[in-house]
């Protein structure tokens, strides 16, 4: 299909702003809005309650939506998730015997080191499902249960709203595992999908947030490293922030879990040194918090993600503290993804880097 810019200056920019309406249409297929209830797709008929445990497997930013689901279905669903790379996967040559469902997750739904994986698990002869955003795709094909996210066509190499479509598909699916096996109650699961549907509205207020990340952006856009941190639900968002940042503007970062801080990183903390720090006020924050005090302590140049309760706890003297709307824990992922997009993007653009298609990176990597 052709797809056109509209008046965005680039294809990344459009589809970070198409997210509230793409997240909100992933949600209806996993959420029946009239009754509260959650449900599966018509293409997937997965019975959670025999699962107990599973195997995800994905690439580059889908393999942190994974990451991100794996905190979803061992908390709402109590799963046990093993996780990999897909590149990984097959030569790991872990025991899948007790493994109930083989998960992957992918935008393309042809990416090499993922379909191989899907085969492999059919070969060992798990039941297999995709989350994927392309329906006509090898992986859709192949694939015993099709999860599909409904962001669109995403054009832009560094993938955003497919990312937050993901999530999105994930927290729904673990409410319907936690369900599924008797760890949510009827009333539990109402109170859920309410929560889920506020996130297109929190994701627009985030939006909001575009300029202040812009101002941001002029001195990330000068520096030639970034550090970011996270714990608990935010420790996937610390990968995908650095992910984002160095496909597009070409710096280098890394992204930690805020608690790995001492083994290694801290000896990097000079006061050239942007850290981006995704601390959400839910019940990792003081121990964050702490982290962000060793990193003011050595000079580190702090730009804190938090919500309001956060920016009161006044953690340190100086940060560039980005206000975030205040949310259920459930929602942190998929709405602090928002200014992480915005601050590579922006980043990218005083750079002048070709954002929509970074050098040396592919929409869909479909060799090994
Ligand atoms: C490439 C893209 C990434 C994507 C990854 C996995 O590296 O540039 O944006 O996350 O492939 O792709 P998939 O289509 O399987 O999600």
């Amino acid at each position: 299909h052709y797809v056109d810019k509209g008046n965005y200056r680039h294809f990344m920019l459009k589809e970070i702003y198409e997210q509230p309406e793409v997240i909100g249409h992933t949600l209806g297929s996993f959420v029946d809005l009239t009754t509260g209830k959650t449900r599966l797709p018509a293409s997937a008929s997965i019975d959670f309650s025999s699962v107990k445990r599973m195997a995800l497997s994905a690439c580059g930013t889908g393999f942190y939506a994974a990451l991100v689901g794996r905190y979803y279905f061992e908390r709402y669903a109590r799963i046990a998730c093993d996780l990999d790379v897909a590149s990984e996967f097959r030569y790991r040559e872990s025991p899948l015997e007790d493994v109930d469902l083989a998960l992957f997750v992918s935008q393309s739904g042809e990416t090499a080191d993922t379909l191989a994986s899907l085969r492999h698990a059919k070969a060992e002869g798990l039941q297999t499902a995709a989350i994927v955003n392309v329906d006509e795709s090898t992986i859709a094909r192949e694939t015993d249960h099709v999860l599909p996210t409904l962001a669109g066509p995403e054009i832009g190499v560094a993938s955003t709203k497919a990312f937050t479509c993901q999530l999105m598909a994930l927290a729904a699916l673990s409410i319907r595992a936690g369900v599924a096996r008797g760890r949510i109650s009827e009333a539990q699961e109402m109170e859920f999908t309410k929560t889920l549907q506020e996130t297109p509205r929190l994701v627009n207020e985030a939006l909001h947030l575009e300029d202040q990340i812009d101002q941001l952006s002029r001195e990330m856009a000068t520096k030639k490293h970034a550090l970011f941190l996270g714990r608990g639900f935010s420790y996937p968002l610390a990968l995908e922030g650095a992910l984002k940042l160095k496909e597009i503007s070409y710096i280098h970062a890394e992204g930690y879990a805020a608690g790995e801080l001492k083994h290694g990183p801290i000896a990097l903390i000079d006061d050239t040194m942007p850290v981006v720090v995704i601390a959400p006020h839910d019940r990792s924050f003081e121990k964050t918090a702490s982290n962000v005090q060793e990193v003011a302590a050595r000079g580190g140049d702090i730009i804190l993600l938090t919500d309001r309760k956060g920016a009161e706890a006044k953690v340190v003297d100086e940060a560039h503290t980005i206000v975030m709307p205040r949310m259920p824990e459930i929602l942190t992922p998929i709405v602090y993804s928002i200014p992480l997009q915005l601050l590579a993007y922006h980043t990218a653009v005083q750079m002048g880097t070709d954002v929509d298609q970074p050098r040396n990176l592919a929409k869909s990597v479909t060799v090994e």
